[in-house]
């Protein structure tokens, strides 16, 4: 009997060693080599090769030759692009998603377990058939019973019109058969780490398995028309399982997040081939599934009556959306030799750098201060329009002053103390003046950009120093 054979795989990018070894010398994580059976060489060449994967499937359509001209409609495309997308019915997820779902997407939902990834699936799948008359879905799940799922479908009030089909599957073969007879339109995986094809005797979740499965779930996708979604689980260190190695493959990366104790969910697209990258959605998980945040704004302003010092209100942009929202600084006398610079929602380094331009051109001393720095509403803000509200908050807790509380910011600085223009200044003003501002700090630069009266009381500023006289 022929003995089998390992090697060790690591679970973060792939790579291969004869021994197990402590770090990976390919991506240098540690811990992360895995014993893996080789793969008999025998079996994977008795493999049939004949045809592409579309034709061993047995769906698709055939493209003929590779090559087309840029201008030249194909089959099945209906000219436009607007036609390419089905709507999820779900407006915050078709924003994130550049329009709705793609019709051939490949994309990938990452997020902890109990975030509601599969709920929101579920919702997905609903507004999906709904909203396309002869949509077909196929749903399948390797970690819930086909009652499970109705009866979760039932509480959450999805709908299926006879279009809904759910499987209980764990063996990928077996999915593809469901697929070549059922024909579906839509295929939702839950979740990628549970299956396993049998062409591969590594356990389900491994490296080889993941990206087998999401090799050939591509193929199915481009060939034959198919959108793809699979759920992916994240680790504890943050990262998609098998995470390098199907993050490229697939069209979207989707992630799905919750931030401990808040009862809202944010998704965004951190890659995107179909659209933007830096879109935003907010959702609220409620009783009877996840309920869209129209209005994530008011999520994000703390709920103050009176002016406090130590804080002020961004507009930022997310994506094409604006957001205001709030940061606050606390400045305490330290005990350290080196004076901690702590950010929560905020880079550090940023933070650092927002501080030495206080100290060196608003004359603050914080060479003997703590700093601490945090968003309200557990948002991360990487804009660098976030600037001067960081500046403002540091200052007014430094001054124990408050700015007044109907008054927003925004601006990037410059380390000798300029305030620099940022992108669509009448698209953070609009939201402010919405949510009942009356006055805005902005840089000189955008103001000058401003086409047509803001309709709010404007406060254009060259330099930090000016910041003074607000407070
Ligand atoms: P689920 O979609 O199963 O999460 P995931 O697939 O990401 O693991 O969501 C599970 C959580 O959501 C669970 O803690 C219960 C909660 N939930 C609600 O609060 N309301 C609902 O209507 C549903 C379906 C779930
Ligand atoms: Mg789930």
């Amino acid at each position: 009997m022929a003995k089998v054979r390992t090697h060790y795989v690591c679970q973060s990018c792939g790579a291969t060693a004869q021994r197990w070894l402590g770090k990976c010398p390919s991506c240098d994580e540690w811990n992360s080599l895995v014993e893996e059976k080789v793969e008999s060489t025998a079996s994977a060449a008795a493999a049939p090769v004949k045809g592409s994967y579309s034709e061993r499937l047995g769906v698709g359509v055939s493209r003929g030759h590779g090559y087309v001209s840029l201008e030249q409609e194909l089959e099945g495309d209906e000219g436009a692009s607007v036609g390419r997308r089905y709507t999820s019915g779900i407006g915050e997820l078709d924003r994130v998603l550049g329009g709705g779902i793609v019709r051939d997407g490949f994309v990938l939902l990452g997020g902890d377990p109990g975030v509601g990834k599969s709920t929101l699936l579920l919702q997905m799948v609903h507004g999906a058939v709904k909203n396309q008359k002869d949509l077909k879905v196929l749903y399948v799940s390797g970690e819930e019973s086909v009652e499970q799922i109705q009866s979760r479908a039932r509480r959450l009030g999805v709908r299926g019109d006879g279009r809904l089909f759910l499987e209980a599957e764990t063996q990928f073969e077996q999915v593809l058969a469901s697929v070549r007879e059922l024909k579906p339109n839509l295929l939702v995986l839950d979740s990628l780490q549970t299956f396993v094809s049998n062409q591969l005797e590594s356990a389900p979740g491994s490296v080889s398995q993941v990206r087998e499965i999401a090799a050939r779930l591509m193929h199915l996708a481009k060939s034959s028309g198919l959108a793809v979604w699979i759920i992916g689980h994240v680790t504890k260190d943050g990262q998609i399982a098998g995470p390098k190695v199907v993050e490229h493959m697939v069209d979207t990366v989707l992630y799905f997040e919750n931030e401990a104790g808040q009862s809202y969910r944010l998704i965004r697209a951190v890659k995107n081939r179909f659209g933007s990258a830096r879109e935003l959605g907010v959702f609220e998980m409620e009783g009877e599934g996840l309920k869209e945040v129209t209005n994530p704004s008011a999520l994000f302003l703390s709920e103050r009556a009176t002016p406090v010092a130590g804080t002020a209100v961004v507009a930022t942009l997310e994506g094409t959306r604006p957001l205001l929202v709030e940061v606050q600084a606390l400045l305490c006398e330290t005990t350290l030799t080196i004076p901690r610079r702590t950010a929560v929602g905020f880079d550090g380094n940023r933070l650092a750098l927002i501080a030495a331009i206080l100290q060196r051109h608003a004359g603050l001393t914080l060479q003997k201060e703590d700093l601490f720095f945090n968003v309200a509403g557990g948002l991360k803000l990487i804009e660098p329009a976030c600037d001067l509200a960081a500046a403002a908050a540091i200052w007014s807790s430094a001054q124990n002053r408050a700015f007044a509380q109907d008054i927003a910011f925004f601006g990037e600085l410059g380390l000798t103390g300029e305030v620099r223009k940022v992108a669509y200044p009448e698209v953070r003003i609009e939201e402010a003046k919405k949510l009942g501002f009356k006055a805005f700090v902005l840089p000189k630069g955008s103001e000058a950009r401003l086409t047509k009266s803001a309709g709010i009381e404007v406060i254009p500023i060259q330099r930090l120093e000016e910041l003074e006289r607000l407070l």
